[in-house]
């Protein structure tokens, strides 16, 4: 993480033109507490944990594993702020069972992991490598056996990098490559996986991967925004058609980083009102419209020129079972007149309350996008696909007397029940994260786990947030302190 631009803080944008939109943002500051009726989930709500191949897995050449987009990366001095890299991760390639063993011992019965693409098509597309997909057979099977659901994600960021080489998501051809990459999986797991989501906050993937740089394929083009946005959104369409050919009665969804765009500045919010409605359009709407409602936002009209084709919006527009949110904190922004795209990041209000990466710690946001789904979105099924609060940034170790993460947890789902209760259909609710991770550019000084790690060891240690989970998962009863 640079000193600048961060992931973190939803740095400076450089898009041009974003900030002409007009649409309506989402930039109500809510309560800061939600109010409930009752303290009780239903008993089918669905208590997970998530966690992503390439910050887990380790293992990056076993079985015939092919180089990511992100095993080119981190390797690029001055990428990852602890010059670390995922190498080891939590080893997870390796102790997969013992990872089971913590999500059945806290009483979970879901578990959402991506696949890594390129230990199934170690070169993106082409010749599949049986042994990569041997891995997630016996992974798939170890859940089933500890009454563990498997919930896969088929794309966390992790391209494999033969596919980069021919341009990513920025070229078309990878959204057809997306689609048998799909189907490969359903005709080998889909007998016994059957919760699929396709993409992981493709929103991130295109805006810090492709215009801001911070994470790879580390590109810093504001002309790749249109393109990448497009594919990743075309791939997801004919990947659902894909996996629907293949095995009927899969249950798919996608996972979007649905973030509250509020304009910064207090009394002067009026004048960053254009700015933030302009990300909001690039960060939300520009995923969200095209699956749902069958159309881009007008803002991104000028960003897709020569990349829409005829048809398709279409293809894009396919049935889900269930939209996947991820909710962390909401954006400040404000209009820039000295970047090209007059967005910039703008400051939390005075007095928030902010978290170890300095973000708002806000459940009136999550409320806020669950409520913009409901209202505006049709009301469709809603997983919670990750939601969750870091340690304090730092080389020690993970802090296992973590009170501030139980309340991070409880306020949120307050707000998840609270959304519940006005009528939002939500099943389920998954931690972000098992166990202390790499987090990406800011490698691993950043620790998102209910379960901490020893990384000369491997050994891990549940922290307290781990078994006040397990009491919400178990009991079905949110603690009101
Ligand atoms: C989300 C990512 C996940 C992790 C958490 C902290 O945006 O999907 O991989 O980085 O943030």
């Amino acid at each position: 993480m640079g000193k600048g631009i961060s992931r973190r803080a939803l740095g400076a944008l450089a898009v041009g033109g974003a900030a002409s939109a007009t649409l309506s943002g989402c930039d109500r500051v809510g309560p800061t507490e939600a109010t409930i009726k009752s303290r009780r989930f239903p008993n089918d709500f669905v208590w997970g944990v998530a966690t992503a191949a390439f910050q887990t897995e380790g293992s990056p050449t076993a079985d015939g594993r092919g180089p990511t987009i992100w095993d080119t990366f981190e390797k690029q001095p001055g990428r990852i702020k602890d010059g670390s890299n995922a190498d080891v991760a939590t080893d997870s390639y390796r102790r997969y069972a013992e990872d089971i063993d913590l999500i059945a011992g806290a009483g979970l019965k879901a578990f959402r992991f991506s696949i890594a693409w390129s230990r199934v098509l170690p070169t993106g597309a082409g010749s599949v490598n049986a042994a990569g997909l041997d891995h997630y057979d016996r992974l798939v099977d170890a859940c089933l056996a500890k009454g563990i659901t498997p919930y896969a994600t088929l794309f966390h960021w992790d391209l494999p990098q033969a596919l980069q080489d021919k341009g990513g998501w920025s070229a078309r051809d990878t959204a057809n490559s997306f689609a048998d990459y799909a189907a490969t999986v359903a005709a080998r797991l889909g007998d016994r996986l059957k919760h699929i989501i396709t993409l992981n906050e493709p929103a991130v993937h295109t805006v810090f991967g492709h215009v801001l740089g911070e994470h790879a394929p580390g590109l810093k083009d504001i002309a790749l925004l249109g393109p990448t946005t497009h594919h990743m959104n075309l791939g997801q369409g004919l990947a659902i058609q894909a996996l629907r050919a293949a095995k009927g009665d899969l249950r798919i969804g996608t996972t979007q980083a649905l973030q509250p765009c509020r304009p910064a500045g207090g009394p002067l919010a009026f004048w960053n009102r254009p700015a933030s409605d302009g990300l909001d359009a690039l960060w939300n709407k520009a995923w969200l419209d095209p699956l749902l409602k069958g159309t881009y936002p007008a803002a991104m009209g000028d960003f897709l020129k020569g990349h829409l084709r005829d048809g398709d919006l279409e293809i894009i527009r396919q049935p889900i079972d269930f939209l996947g949110v991820n909710y962390y904190a909401p954006a400040y922004v404000k209009l820039d007149l000295a970047s090209p795209s007059q967005i910039a990041v703008g400051a939390p209000p005075k007095g928030a309350e902010l978290d170890a990466f300095g973000r708002q710690i806000d459940p009136s946001g999550l409320a806020e996008v669950l409520e913009r789904v409901r209202r505006d979105y049709g009301n469709p099924p809603v997983l919670i696909t990750e939601n969750g609060c870091s340690d304090p940034f730092g080389d020690g170790p993970g802090v296992i007397d973590d009170g501030f993460r139980v309340q991070y947890l409880r306020r949120h789902l307050e707000a998840v029940k609270s959304a519940m209760e006005a009528g939002s259909r939500i099943g389920g609710y998954f931690a972000w994260t098992l166990i202390d991770n790499w987090e990406w550019d800011i490698g691993y000084t950043s620790k998102f786990g209910l379960v901490a790690m020893d990384r000369a060891t491997g050994v891990r240690t549940p922290k307290a947030s781990y078994g006040w989970f397990k009491q919400v998962a178990t009991t079905g009863l949110l603690p009101a302190t």
